[in-house]
């Protein structure tokens, strides 16, 4: 049984998951807008990606004999300048959610729940994966810079990437 802190740290977690979601959502039609088909297909990966780890906590909830509650999901941003601008965001929200996974540990340490937080250990390791990705694609478009040529064939490649279930926890 989750303890009614930890409980509510993981329903506060599938809200910052669920707007994680939200925020790609977003981002992927700013790239549909832009009509760079690559981007919009990363995106949709990411969104995927973003749902698999709010419902990968949802239904641990739920195993736990714990309680899940819904709230709010705030309005995402919707405009930025260019894809350079688009992934500092992706970046910085990823290493926001790191955070956010680290404090998570850091009240399954308090809560003594071990099995939350070996739980846990498998979204720390995604999170490492996430920046590392991103940090990638960054790098790329900082190269890019204002070669409109180079970004189509970025666009190219980011249109490979498939969503592959992960297997969580
Ligand atoms: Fe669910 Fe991108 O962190």
């Amino acid at each position: 049984m989750l303890s009614e802190k930890m409980n509510k740290a993981f329903n506060d977690q599938i809200n910052a998951e669920l707007y994680s979601e939200y925020l790609y959502l977003s981002m992927k039609a700013y790239f549909a807008d832009k009509n760079l088909q690559g981007f919009v297909n990363w995106m949709d990966v990411q969104v995927q990606e973003e749902h698999a780890h709010a419902m990968g906590m949802f239904d641990y909830v739920i195993e736990r004999g714990g309680r899940v509650e819904l709230a709010q999901i705030d309005k995402p941003r919707h405009d930025w300048e260019s894809p350079l601008e688009v992934f500092e965001h992706v970046l910085e929200h990823e290493q926001y959610v790191t955070s956010r996974i680290n404090a998570l540990m850091d009240v399954a340490e308090e809560e003594k729940d071990r099995a939350a937080l070996s739980f846990l250990d498998w979204y720390l390791k995604e999170q490492v994966e996430e920046e590392s990705n991103v940090g990638g694609v960054l790098a790329t478009l900082k190269l890019i810079g204002n070669d409109s040529n180079a970004l189509f064939m970025l666009d190219k490649d980011l249109a490979a990437r498939t969503f592959v279930a992960p297997v969580i926890g």
